[in-house]
């Protein structure tokens, strides 16, 4: 595939940091053009262009407040490297540059920033992604309203949406063909072996009428995508520690979304004083059977609700007077939007004014910037909800993971990071 001479020019200004001439060529070409044998667009170049150099640190020291000259181009011309290259990315997003697509190495321009340790243009990527995935989120809402309005409403509303302009559209083709919303527990992840294995999505309805296969330490579906692992174990036990710090005074009431291997479950029950009160909900007919001779199913307290919560919880809410000092929610096979209906609708409506909220945080966990993006969506998106958001920093040894062979039988790696977010919400103020 050929590039024209212009296309050309943008590559190589962008390598460059040329600003004067990139804003020359944006009012002609498009910021989101490829290199025809590395597929790197202008971000990805701007980005990479740091790859055999190192930064000085007079260079360095400089890209703190040298930025007040007065001189124009002149003195754009000559600002420290770091500044010119991050001036070079904020005027390719401003003119509709997709901040997430791949490169023939796989990466997205922030992986490049991420593994070249270049922390500023890091950050206008990550920033870049919440903006986008913000307003793409806004956007599905807005469509989805738009398909049962009339005609007339669907005109007017679809002249507001050309001020967004193509860009979205773009943005939006790219992020629906390279990189889908993540799931809670992502299954459509870099496979462990690229040549053998290609990505199957889950659906919730294909997942909850599976076979599974329930091993001591894990639980795989029918494609062998991983359900629940024990390496897990710690995450819940910090969980529970978070969202009931001891010394509690009376048993707490909690409620868990997924039982899975029943871990979170066990940590709650070994709280003292143990839960007065514990709901469990859970779809899958395996796990319900496995529950139903469990331990935790014996215990005083203990409420199973057996279906997936979307049809169990409109139910307890309207059933009164139940509220719950603890909540957490780990599904599988749904995506963001399952999770954020349930912050927004239940944990509103079933959360006490002093208890906390938790989930497991797996949002894009198999790639750094799509993992970071995650959390600060996740974190707005909380804070629109009436909910603020600690997130406390959990080490996961990924390294010996894969020494101890922990995804052997695993279909893909749905996690791939050296550290978790564990987040704890509760009500503003
Ligand atoms: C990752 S596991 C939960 C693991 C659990 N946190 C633990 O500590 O073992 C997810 C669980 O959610 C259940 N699940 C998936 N979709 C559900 C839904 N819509 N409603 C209720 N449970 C669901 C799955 O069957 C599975 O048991």
């Amino acid at each position: 595939m050929d590039i024209s001479p212009e296309a050309q020019s943008l590559l190589l200004a962008a390598t460059d940091h040329n600003l004067p001439t990139l804003r020359s060529l944006l009012k002609s070409q498009t910021p989101n053009v490829q290199d025809p044998t590395t597929l790197r667009t202008p971000l990805h170049l701007a980005i990479a262009s740091f790859e055999n150099k190192s930064i000085s640190s007079e260079e360095d020291a400089t890209t703190n407040g040298h930025t007040n000259g007065s001189n124009g181009i002149a003195d754009e011309l000559s600002l420290p490297p770091i500044e010119k290259a991050t001036k070079t990315l904020e005027l390719l997003l401003q003119n509709g540059a997709i901040w997430n697509s791949l490169d023939t190495n796989n990466e997205t321009p922030g992986c490049i920033a991420y593994r070249l340790g270049l922390t500023p243009l890091y950050e206008v990527m990550v920033d870049a992604g919440v903006r986008a995935e913000l307003l793409f989120g806004r956007l599905d809402g807005y469509m989805a309203l738009d398909d049962d309005d009339e005609d007339e409403e669907e005109e007017e509303e679809g002249e507001e949406g050309d001020v967004i302009d193509i860009t979205v559209d773009e943005q939006k083709q790219s992020t629906e063909e390279e990189e889908e919303a993540p799931e809670l527990v992502s299954t459509d992840q870099t496979p462990l072996d690229k040549a053998t294995e290609e990505a199957i999505p889950v659906t919730s309805d294909v997942y909850l009428s599976s076979t599974l296969s329930i091993d001591d330490d894990k639980i795989l579906d029918e494609d062998k995508n991983g359900v629940m692992m024990s390496w897990e174990s710690h995450i819940m036990s910090l969980t529970v520690q978070n969202l009931l710090p001891e010394p509690l005074q009376t048993g707490p009431k909690v409620l868990n979304i997924g039982y899975g291997m029943g871990i979170i479950d066990s940590y709650f029950q070994s709280s003292t004083p143990p839960p007065s009160s514990h709901h469990i909900i859970e779809a899958h007919p395996q796990i319900l059977q496995k529950l139903s001779t469990s331990e935790i199913s014996k215990r005083e307290g203990v409420v199973i609700h057996s279906g997936r919560w979307q049809e169990v919880l409109p139910k307890l809410v309207n059933d009164g007077d139940i509220t719950f000092d603890a909540i957490y929610f780990d599904t599988f096979a749904e995506d963001y939007s399952q999770l954020k209906l349930f912050f927004t609708e239940y944990v509103i409506a079933l959360l006490n004014p002093e208890g906390k909220f938790s989930f497991f945080n797996g949002l894009g966990a198999d790639r750094q910037i799509a993992y970071d993006v995650y959390k600060k969506v996740v974190d707005i998106d909380l804070l629109e909800a009436g909910l603020e958001t600690e997130w406390i920093e959990v080490a996961v040894d990924s390294k010996k993971m894969e020494g101890d062979g922990e995804w052997k039988g695993v279909r893909r790696k749905y996690w791939d990071l050296e550290k978790y977010w564990l987040p704890v919400s509760r009500f503003i103020g």
